[in-house]
């Protein structure tokens, strides 16, 4: 018996079924995204999105799901599609949202589970943001406010709520935001955008930025439409420590050994969070209950001001679209 490791995920309930559903789950090739991918497939999700970096590694991610035993014995398959979605690049964000409101007919659930960890500052290619600013949150929050009004017509379709959840990480305790504090007279992006303001708990600080977003949105959005929350899988054995440098990821390999979930296992905690009621909305869950929350930061709103700014740069007129204006 391993003393150490974790406590497991309960198991999820013999009934939940997605027949009939769309769902979009990016970050697909690997880890928590592709197993929950599975998931999803195995209870008989009608169209499964995928998202890759490149089709190459999308189409490998959807050859994998489809020999599955159980997606394979299924008395109908899924129909999976994958596109491409670089959140690194926001003209990446930008074309792959025209192209998912040009082609898709219905979107039922939206997964953002892509994401990065590294205690390296390293900026992106297009922006010149900091990346986990960039991947784990803007992007994402990106995502949201232009998908939004998808969510919004499947729900009215199907006369049932449409679902969003990000994965996010209880690390966001670790956040260094009562430290460090924002000032009051500076933008919040620009602060998070200068080397001088960076912390190696940055990762920590863009799970935090997560959670906030997710209770800035579930405010103008109405759980019966669109349920919006965040989850924690915990620690799980994936791929997400080989940004670090070597001693690091040395370290974080042996912690995973001994402590590690599964992807297969955590994933569960992402298929709860993406079926449940509007008890969950606006909240950051973890391992199928909510996590206290003890971290509402006063540039909360400003992050939210500052993100639907960045939406219209976007894409102008997707804030309107999604009727987040107060
Ligand atoms: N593992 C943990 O212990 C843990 C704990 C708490 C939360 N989480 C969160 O769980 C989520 C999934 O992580 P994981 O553990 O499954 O890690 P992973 O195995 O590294 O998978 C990450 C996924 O995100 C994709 N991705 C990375 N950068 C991207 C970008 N710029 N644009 C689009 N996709 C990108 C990766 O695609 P490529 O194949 O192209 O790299 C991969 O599909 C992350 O949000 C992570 O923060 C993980």
């Amino acid at each position: 018996m391993n003393l150490l490791a974790q406590a497991d995920v309960p198991p999820l309930p013999h009934s939940l079924s997605f027949a009939g559903k769309s769902a979009l789950v990016t970050g697909a090739t690997g880890g928590l995204g592709w197993a929950a991918s599975l998931h999803l497939a195995q209870r008989h999700i009608a169209t499964l999105i995928l998202t890759a970096r490149t089709q190459k590694a999308g189409e490998a991610a959807k050859a994998a799901l489809l020999v599955d035993p159980i997606v394979r014995t299924l008395p109908t398959q899924p129909t999976v599609l994958i596109y491409e979605l670089d959140l690194a690049r926001p003209s990446s964000v930008a074309s792959f949202t025209s192209k998912i409101l040009a082609e898709v007919p219905a979107l039922d659930i939206l997964l953002l589970n892509a994401g990065i960890s590294t205690i390296e500052w390293q900026t992106t290619p297009e922006t010149h943001t900091e990346q986990m600013f960039q991947v784990n949150f803007l992007s994402n929050a990106l995502l949201c406010v232009r998908l939004l009004p998808l969510l919004r017509s499947s729900a009215a379709k199907s006369g049932a709520a449409s679902h969003i959840a990000l994965v996010g990480s209880r690390t966001q305790a670790l956040h260094t935001y009562t430290k460090y504090p924002v000032p009051d007279t500076t933008s919040v992006f620009a602060f998070l955008n200068d080397r001088a303001h960076y912390r190696i708990q940055r990762y920590a600080d863009s799970k935090l930025l997560v959670s906030m977003w997710v209770r800035e949105l579930a405010k103008r959005t109405d759980a019966s439409v669109v349920t919006v929350n965040d989850t924690c899988p915990g620690m799980v054995s994936t791929n997400l420590n080989t940004r670090q440098p070597w001693w690091l990821r040395g370290i974080m390999t042996v912690v995973n050994a001994v402590r590690g979930r599964t992807a297969g296992q955590a994933a569960r905690s992402l298929i709860n969070a993406l079926s449940a009621g509007p008890e969950t909305h606006g909240k950051t869950l973890g391992d199928f209950v909510i996590w206290q929350d003890r971290t509402r930061k006063k540039m909360e709103k400003r992050l939210w001001e500052e993100t639907l700014g960045a939406a219209e740069e976007l894409a102008p007129g997707s804030v309107q679209e999604a009727k987040l204006k107060d």
